[in-house]
């Protein structure tokens, strides 16, 4: 419970249905959450009325032997009553909540962004698939939108059922191993949002989140050609020796690095992973320090991750996470 705190706090990005960021979200808040909850507090509060009156009732005026046939007849009334209303209830959410799902899932608007999610135990793949191939690149656990512009993600699995959840965007949607499952909708305003894995997916589901970045078209223009970079070559000495230590050791077997030898597909692409807010799925911040602590011992912080622990020497712990600093 703590910790969750921590994270809430510590991470920008909520993750709440109430700030919708687009029209797909809206429906969601406007036409099953409000009514929802609307409903929820009458029930509540009629509900503990009649506990009240029903105690209170009591104590005034004890129930007597043989009671008279009219206030029997009143109570059938009564749950006659209450049970129509129950199922005239459910069966208008029952129809808001289809109404809802055809208004969300039509397809999307002209010349949508497409963009593949994959949901690993436990991180996030995006890839940016644009018309062109040769375009194509890959990030993890951060998803960047350019607002004004519809979306359309393709969610897999190559492992267990996972459940992508940003609320502020839309639905829980789930990534389903053999399945491809569509998710359209558009972001309409700027804002960074939290999203999490909503299908426990094992040990660390709870440490499977992510970010959504909506931000203006040229700010994600910039983004998006600056991700299609290689990795620049690193500038001074230290940072080098780290590429070497890097390059030497297991990093390349699971990790890729564009634009050089590391072409491992089994964690996340480090190409760019200085320009993330996170690391390790959301679980810590992206600070040199977390960033150390992680590499050396995953499993202290992710027991069950893929990651293996790294006893690396200072002198070479340091010239990695210089190495890494320069991955932009
Ligand atoms: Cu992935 Cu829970």
């Amino acid at each position: 419970m703590t910790l969750l705190l921590q994270q809430a706090l510590q991470f920008p990005g909520r993750l709440s249905a109430l700030a919708p960021t687009g029209p797909e979200a809206i429906l969601i808040r406007d036409w099953l959450w409000r009514p929802m909850y609307a409903t929820a507090l009458v029930t509540y509060v009629l509900v503990v009325g009649a506990l009240l009156w029903a105690a209170f009732r009591r104590r005034s005026a004890p129930a007597e032997e043989g009671a008279p046939e009219g206030p029997k007849r009143r109570l059938g009334l009564g749950v006659g009553i209450a049970t129509a209303v129950t199922t005239v209830v459910l069966f208008v959410f029952l129809v808001a909540t289809m109404q809802v799902s055809r208004a969300t899932t039509t397809g999307p608007g002209p010349n949508p962004i497409r963009i593949r999610v994959t949901g690993h135990q436990w991180w996030w793949e995006v890839e940016y698939r644009d018309a062109r191939q040769d375009q194509w690149f890959t990030t993890a656990n951060e998803l960047h939108l350019p607002v004004g512009r519809p979306a359309e993600l393709e969610l897999v699995s190559p492992d267990v059922i996972h459940s992508f959840w940003a609320p502020n965007i839309h639905t829980k949607l789930d990534l389903i191993p053999g399945h491809e499952n569509l998710m359209r909708f558009q972001a309409d305003s700027a804002g960074v949002f939290r999203g999490q894995c909503a299908e426990f997916c094992g040990a660390q589901h709870g440490k499977m989140a992510f970010q959504v970045v909506a931000q203006p078209p040229d700010s994600f223009a910039a983004w998006e050609s600056r991700q299609r970079q290689p990795a620049p070559e690193p500038a001074d000495s230290l940072a080098r020796r780290g590429r070497d230590v890097f390059m030497g050791g297991s990093c390349p077997l699971c990790h890729t690095v564009q634009g050089t030898g590391a072409g491992g597909r089994l964690g996340p692409d480090l190409t760019h992973l200085a320009g993330r807010r996170t690391i390790a799925a959301g679980t810590l911040p992206n600070t040199r320090g977390a960033l150390a602590g992680w590499i050396v011992n995953p499993q202290g912080v992710k027991p069950g991750a893929k990651m293996p622990p790294n006893p690396l020497s200072p002198d070479d712990l340091q010239a990695i996470l210089a190495y890494l600093e320069t991955l932009k």
